[in-house]
């Protein structure tokens, strides 16, 4: 399959060249891979194939309507965080029914809001969330469906601030009491049903190890609570990582698949391979919440050079997207490779790429060799599909990015950009 590649000198999504969406869409420009994603949903459920199991997409990575419709499609079911976020699945096709609500804080009003659309099951944070859920299903006179999601203490090894599974994480019920909290919930709390059992120790996981150790600590447990409790479900998470980095070499020609050969730490075979004899047997439901999986590599942000400074220190280029369009590198020191849009060759300078935003934290690499390119060039910030667009604002009033998505060779604008009147809607 293709989704990123250099054709003729030119980079396309699929057969779709992006210099021609630059020009008539302007930048900066998100734009999707549709087969990209779908080939990535369907080689996950592919893995799990043989065991009664349902791959969540984790919505937060990327809401567009348009790519929640592609999944819905797919009876993908969804990991949703918010109000909003099951808002947006119902807007786009997809079956309350296979959505499962996480989130630490959620409120009545979100609680109300998926108890009467019917969702699958609340993954609950802790035993107070619990009780409260019990007490808003009994003001409503329905059951709410429920898991606890277990903090199982295990070092996820990346970015603290995408762990999530340590003690020290304000994420689920310590391993050491949650049994007990099933225990109480059965005895006192008649307006939930015990339905399953949550995990998920972080993100952007390069190695299958924390994964693997996760699930033979839990296991046992989840067969002591379908035993005990007749838990039907265990969603292990999402969490599997993709590759960033990859040095783009010369004529090379689809660079998503060079990108995958090259320097994948982890491939989903092997994460199935890994798993599959830890889960198979357990007779449940097994659920997994992918987000950046499925959608990470499927993305770019396109944006143009816009200056060059040369300093004594520095060469910056200046281009028009900035860390209100993409935030991963200031926020988590992300790498996103940066390639131009007409085939490079082997020169490189060293460079520092930034925004127009004013804060020394908007920039896109520091000192990274990089082919050369020039102001009235477009250049891809690769790997943007996931926690890219979601996590962009407003700030320093800039308008949000339109986003496209392309299926073959048809491009759809997603999104349209907003315009300087969206930016003022609601204000008095
Ligand atoms: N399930 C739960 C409960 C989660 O909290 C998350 C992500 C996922 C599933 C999906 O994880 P994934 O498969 O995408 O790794 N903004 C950060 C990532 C934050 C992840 C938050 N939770 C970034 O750009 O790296």
């Amino acid at each position: 399959m293709h989704g990123f590649a250099y054709k003729n000198g030119s980079l396309f999504c699929e057969n779709v060249d992006l210099q021609t969406l630059a020009e008539t869409h302007g930048t900066p420009l998100y734009v999707y891979s549709a087969n990209t994603i779908l080939d990535h949903f369907r080689r996950l459920d592919q893995a799990l194939a043989g065991i009664d199991h349902e791959v969540a997409y984790a919505v937060k990575a990327n809401s567009n309507l348009s790519v929640l419709r592609l999944l819905a499609k797919e009876n993908a079911g969804f990991d949703i965080v918010s109000g909003g976020e099951l808002y947006r699945v119902i807007k786009a096709g997809g079956d309350p029914a296979h959505c499962t609500f996480a989130g630490v804080g959620k409120t009545r009003a979100e609680i109300e809001y998926a108890l009467q659309q019917g969702i699958y099951s609340f993954n609950v944070e802790s035993e107070a969330e619990l009780r409260y859920i019990d007490q808003v299903a009994g003001d409503l006179g329905v059951v709410a469906p429920v898991a606890v999601r277990v903090n199982p203490n295990v070092d996820a090894k990346t970015h603290k601030y995408i762990s999530t599974g340590k003690s020290e994480n304000k994420f689920g019920v310590d391993f050491g009491f949650i049994e007990e909290v099933y225990d109480r919930a059965s005895k006192e709390l008649k307006n939930v049903k015990l339905r399953g059992l949550q995990m998920h120790i972080g993100s952007q996981l390069t190695s299958v190890d924390p994964f693997v150790e996760a699930v033979k600590k839990v296991a046992p447990l989840a067969t002591s609570l379908k035993e005990k409790h007749g838990i039907e479900f265990w969603s292990i998470g999402g969490g599997i990582g993709i590759v960033y980095r990859e040095s783009l070499e010369s004529g090379a020609q689809d660079w998503w698949d060079k990108k995958a050969d090259a320097e994948r730490p982890l491939t989903i075979e092997e994460y199935g391979a890994s798993i599959m004899p830890l889960i198979k047997d357990l007779g449940l439901n097994i659920l997994l919440e992918p987000g950046r999986y499925i959608v990470g590599n499927a993305g770019v942000l396109l944006t143009h050079c816009l200056y060059e400074k040369k300093g004594t220190a520095k060469t910056f280029k200046i281009v028009d997207a900035g860390m209100n369009d993409l935030i991963r590198p200031a926020l988590y020191e992300g790498h996103h490779e940066i390639v131009p849009l007409k085939e490079p060759n082997a020169e490189r300078l060293k460079v520092d790429v930034v925004g127009p935003i004013c804060e020394s934290g908007d920039f896109f690499c520091q000192d990274r060799e990089l082919p050369d390119f020039q102001p009235g060039e477009t250049v891809a910030l690769m790997s943007a599909g996931a926690y890219g667009f979601v996590m962009a604002s407003n700030y320093n009033t800039r308008p949000l990015p339109a986003e496209i998505l392309v299926d073959g060779s048809t491009a759809t604008v997603v999104r349209k950009r907003q315009t300087l009147d969206d930016l003022l809607v609601g204000e008095l």
